[in-house]
């Protein structure tokens, strides 16, 4: 790609505004939410951590109860919403495109969350939101979705009871670290997206529309659903070569490899490998876990040749966690989503606290009227 002199263009390496709530260091390959590196984070439970990236503080084990009380009680949906689920459960929508919608008419009840103040609403589709997946699942399956348990106070193990998830507790604790993994990244596309939206003044649902909206396309978190498709089609590790050595002659992207950020290996994608190399053998996605392994090493040793910083990244093997639990390609990124929603709403939080309008220029490069001269004095 050829970018004129002068331009910023994909923003790389523009700082645009300050942020507090985690650390991406693209070059030493760490991340930290709140100062927590990841590798302690990953020991927390779900709920936790996205108390500390919410609030910026660890929460006492009263105020954490508290927290996830009240996400139980926001968790079920209204007959409207359910309404709403059944009638695009009926289309050929995708399920980010079903999110986004039902972000839109998700009730809030003024109760809730009162002390998170105009991102109340927020809340609520995160509380909410594993639910409406859920439902949204069944129903394209053509089954009853089950009753929400509301008594579970883990909303990760809450929604893989509702998916029907194997009762395995090694997946079960990848799933969860996996979630824990995308709660938060710095100023990614939709995030950034969010923090546009709300810099408008326009209500924290609209923010995290935009934010889904963008979080959708493959090379964001779309990404998840291009790398495990790929790697199916693909078939097996012997084909991984040709593909990759295709994708290079042809200038397409290898999906889930490459990062704006990290010139190192995507520390979430190390614990996304270990949990699909663990996992998959004896499980009908052995072999498209042994087909990912095979397209990182040629990908990376091709990138070596050309002295590219370009390794996996988060997306590349975290459809194994994903489709081991059973959900279909098609609903990875909005099971991404369920987990990076409440950094958007600590975003919309933070970014509202010393709001300006986000509002960059262009360079015109369009026809140019012509001359008329300076402006005529008014009459
Ligand atoms: C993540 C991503 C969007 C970052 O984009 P970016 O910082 O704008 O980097 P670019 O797309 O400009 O790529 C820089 C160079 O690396 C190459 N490259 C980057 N990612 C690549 C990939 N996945 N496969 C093949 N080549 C890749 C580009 O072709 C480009 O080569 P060039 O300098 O010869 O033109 C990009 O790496 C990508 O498209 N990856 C695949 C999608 C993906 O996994 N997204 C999830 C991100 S978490």
């Amino acid at each position: 790609m050829t970018v004129a002199k002068g331009l910023a263009k994909g923003l790389e390496g523009i700082e645009v505004d300050e942020t507090a709530i985690s650390l991406v260091d693209g070059l030493h390959g760490t991340l930290s939410y709140r100062g927590v590196p990841l590798d302690s984070l990953v020991a927390w439970p779900f709920t936790r951590v996205a108390f500390l990236v919410l609030d910026g503080n660890e929460p006492t084990n009263a105020a954490l109860r508290d927290f996830e009380d009240e996400l139980a009680a926001a968790c079920t949906l209204t007959a409207e919403e359910r309404g709403l689920l059944d009638l695009l459960a009926a289309t050929t929508a995708h399920p980010m495109q079903v999110l986004i919608a039902w972000t839109m008419i998700c009730t809030h009840d003024p109760a809730h969350f009162r002390r998170y103040g105009d991102a109340a609403r927020g809340m609520t589709i995160a509380a909410r939101m594993p639910t409406a997946l859920a439902y949204l699942l069944a129903r394209r399956r053509d089954r009853e979705p089950g009753p929400v348990d509301g008594r579970e106070s883990n909303p990760v193990t809450r929604f893989l009871s509702a998916i029907e998830a194997p009762v395995d507790p090694a997946l079960r604790q990848a799933f969860e670290i996996t979630q824990i993994l995308q709660v938060e990244h710095g100023f990614n596309a939709g995030t950034f997206a969010a923090r546009v939206v709300a810099s408008t003044l326009a209500p924290v649902e609209n923010a995290i529309a935009g934010a889904l909206a963008t979080l959708h396309g493959p090379l964001h978190g779309g990404a998840d659903q291009a790398a495990l498709e790929t790697a199916l089609a693909v078939g097996s590790p012997e084909a991984a070569a040709a593909f990759v050595d295709d994708c290079l002659a042809t200038g397409k992207k290898v999906m889930g490899m490459g990062h704006r950020e990290y010139k190192v290996l995507d520390p979430r994608a190390r614990w996304v490998k270990k949990f699909a190399t663990e996992l998959a053998p004896g499980t009908p996605l052995a072999t498209t876990a042994a087909t990912l392994v095979a397209i990182e090493e040629h990908f990376t040793a091709r990138m070596r040749e050309k002295h590219k910083p370009l390794h996996a990244n988060l997306e590349f093997y975290k459809g194994i966690v994903y489709g081991l639990t059973g959900l279909p390609t098609d609903f990875f990124t909005a099971s991404f989503a369920m987990a990076r929603v409440y950094g958007y709403v600590a975003h919309f939080i933070e970014s509202r606290r010393d709001n300006r309008i986000i509002r960059p220029s262009a360079r015109y490069t369009g026809r140019r009227p012509p001359d008329v001269g300076p402006c005529a004095e008014s009459p």
